[in-house]
């Protein structure tokens, strides 16, 4: 979530406690931009909870599962062994990056959704071993969690500075920091461009193109469309942490919004729409129930059976894809895959 006691830009250097100052060493390297949303344009909070729930059929939006929990617990999702995707993404990442940075050169690198930076780190070792110049500017809504990785990220690379953007993407997207190279490459790996429906993702890679001038660079990681079976096993694992990690979405509401959502009388449904080659990952209401979110003044009734769609994962075809990337302008000059085609990084150019 934005923390909402600091204004539009305001713009200060990392200080975690007041009393003990960063050596100018590191505060030299880092400025932290808090970019919360103008008054007029804030959505009333959980007014999409309220939308979601009282559409038919019932969804929620995806960003629900990242309370501290469900962070720690897809943190733990990504070791899982039915899970191949960031292990896959992360080996395909290690083979590429040198190429990726003799390609792009010095660069403001702006990452959308950095996380831990975990994968980013693989780039930087790349840009450091080959003595290349870069600025990085992860954006994040977690603000604590930008802090905490900038921090060790400029104890780790001393040649590093770094601008943090605590934002969403659109709003990052709108109003990128002036840069101080020349040149400008966006990252948006981890297949998170995957949860945004058609509409939505068009929408997304035209905020990304109109932010990029001609010979920029977007790093794109997706997964990709493969047989049912390993897609199934990727999302509901032998140990059940998916299973949990989507039902803590109600707990989240539950303390967020004051609600009564019963964990018991809920179960994690998660198939593959071959159709739409996409997972949806849904919550299935065991018996018929009414629930309250006692801050939004809302009562939802739940149907025995009753599902609430609350993910989908777009699984993507690497043509498909490089034709939408090419309606944006977005041309793809590298494509990178692993031996078993499950998922890619695609390098694209904003064309002349
Ligand atoms: C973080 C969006 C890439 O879609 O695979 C993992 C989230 N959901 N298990 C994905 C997720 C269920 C994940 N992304």
């Amino acid at each position: 979530m934005l923390p909402s006691s600091s204004s539009i830009r305001d713009r200060h250097p990392l200080n975690i406690n007041p009393d003990v100052p960063l050596p100018t060493i590191l505060r030299d390297r880092l400025t932290m931009e808090y970019r919360t949303q103008p008054e007029t344009e804030t959505i009333r909070e959980g007014q999409d909870v309220v939308l979601g729930l009282s559409a038919t059929p019932k969804s929620l939006p995806p960003k629900y599962f990242y309370d501290d929990r469900g962070s720690k617990l897809f943190e733990a999702i990504t070791q899982l062994p039915e899970y191949y995707l960031t292990r896959t993404e992360t080996t395909i990442l290690q083979n590429c990056v040198s190429a990726i940075a003799a390609r792009v050169g010095p660069c403001d690198l702006i990452e959308l959704g950095s996380g831990s930076s975990t994968k980013t780190r693989i780039l930087l070792d790349a840009y450091r071993q080959l003595n290349i110049h870069l600025r990085y500017v992860p954006v994040d809504v977690s603000g604590s969690m930008l802090e905490e990785t900038a921090h060790l990220l400029l104890q780790e690379y001393p040649q590093l500075s770094i601008h943090g953007l605590v934002s969403t993407y659109e709003n990052a997207l709108a109003n990128l920091p002036d840069r101080i190279h020349p040149s400008r490459m966006i990252a948006f790996i981890g297949s998170t461009l995957g949860n945004l429906a058609l509409h939505e993702c068009e929408t997304f890679l035209g905020h990304v193109s109109a932010a990029l001038q001609p010979n920029d660079h977007f790093l794109l990681g997706i997964d990709l469309h493969k047989d049912t079976a390993i897609l199934e096993a990727a999302y509901n694992d032998s140990q059940g942490i998916t299973a949990a990690f989507n039902l803590n979405m109600l707990d989240h509401l539950n303390w967020r919004f004051q609600g009564n959502f019963d964990l018991r009388h809920f179960r994690h449904v998660s198939f593959y729409n071959t159709r739409d080659r996409q997972i949806e990952m849904h919550i299935e209401s065991l018996r018929s129930q009414i629930v309250n979110l006692r801050s939004l003044e809302f009562t939802a009734t739940f149907a025995t059976g009753e599902k609430l769609l609350s993910e989908i994962s777009r699984k993507f075809e690497i043509p498909e894809i490089q034709e939408t990337l090419s309606k944006h302008h977005l041309n793809a000059v590298e494509t990178f895959t692993d031996s078993q085609r499950w998922f890619a990084l695609i390098l694209c150019q904003k064309k002349p």
